[in-house]
């Protein structure tokens, strides 16, 4: 097992890139600050709650369809498996697809680390590497991917996280890698839309899960930036945006106040202003299927619950 960083820290570019989405008049933060070990204990907590379907009825559709699933993927290939996080998913497919390499990427490294070590005790034979890494950013994978064929496994929806555009290119560079492999393809989890009841309930939970989520967020900017947020001052929104079709997540400033972001740099909130925290888009099946599309892939197939509100895809 080998795990390989390649998270460049330039802290100055990286709180520069922040200030700026803070200072915008339409406050910003990119999600992946969401992701600190508390974040991804509480990304664990929500895909646990009962409002939270996307994880279970992704499961229960890989459960009810494993061997078909498996059969349209293929066994003995390299295994990819983008913002892998604690790597269950992955590794309830290990035993039906004997890949010869799993390669676990995300941003999270201590959570790959443990997963890892772990796993490469239950499945010896299986070659496993760990990256980290901002894949939204860019994917060089040409070290770690040999020229064989590989199954790439993008599940949970996190491609909802992207703004329409950017889950295109994101497509196309797996496309790209796929067609220079024979025998390759892509497994994505992928949410459908629905009421406009049953998604903001999704994000936005009796519990306060998904609020402690998106304001842990400024606890994380905190620690690593030195600003000075008042976790306090904020509060939690979940709303279904119809019109574009997406989860907004916002943290709502309660009163006026003011933050500390750097040496001499401040932002004033006013009471009622937002910082947009997170999209996550849906996308009917047909919609989904027209971008995989686009990016390239021509064989498509579908797999969903009784209610559809989640599709499975392989697509190669
Ligand atoms: C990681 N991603 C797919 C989750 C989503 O549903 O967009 C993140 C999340 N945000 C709030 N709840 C879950």
């Amino acid at each position: 097992m080998e795990v390989l960083n390649r998270t460049h820290h330039d802290d100055q570019a990286e709180r520069l890139k922040v200030v700026t989405g803070l200072l915008a008049p339409e406050a910003s933060l990119p999600p992946k600050y969401f992701y600190d070990e508390l974040g991804c204990a509480l990304y664990g907590a929500i895909c646990q709650l009962p409002e939270y379907y996307p994880t279970r009825t992704e499961l229960a559709i890989f459960q009810s369809r494993r061997a078909e699933i498996a059969d349209a993927m293929g066994a003995g290939r390299q295994f990819v498996d983008l913002g892998a996080g604690d790597c269950c998913k992955a590794e309830s497919w290990l035993p039906f697809l004997s890949p010869s390499r799993y390669v676990a990427v995300d941003i999270a490294g201590a959570e790959i680390e443990r997963a890892l070590a772990r796993m490469s005790l239950d499945f010896p034979e299986v070659d496993m590497i760990g990256v980290v890494t901002d894949f939204s950013e860019s994917l060089d994978l040409a070290d770690v991917i040999h020229a064989g064929p590989v199954t790439f496994f993008y599940p949970g929806s996190s491609i909802g996280n992207f703004t329409p555009e950017d889950a295109l290119g994101f497509l196309k560079r797996i496309f790209a890698m796929c067609s220079e492999r024979e025998q390759s393809g892509l497994l994505i989890g992928v949410d459908a839309k629905k009421s406009n009841a049953r998604l903001q309930a999704a994000y936005d939970d009796a519990l306060g899960v998904t609020a402690a989520f998106n304001r842990n967020v400024l606890l994380h900017l905190n620690r690593r930036f030195g600003f000075d947020f008042d976790l306090n001052g904020y509060r939690h929104l979940g709303l279904y945006n119809a019109v574009l079709g997406r989860i907004e997540m916002h943290l709502e400033s309660l009163r006026d106040q003011t933050v500390r972001l750097a040496e001499g740099a401040v932002r004033i909130f006013a009471k009622g202003e937002r910082i947009h925290t997170e999209n996550s888009y849906k996308y009917t099946a047909e919609e989904f299927e027209a971008l995989l599309a686009v990016a390239g892939f021509s064989r498509i197939q579908r797999w969903t619950d009784a209610d559809e509100q989640f599709n499975v895809f392989f697509a190669c």
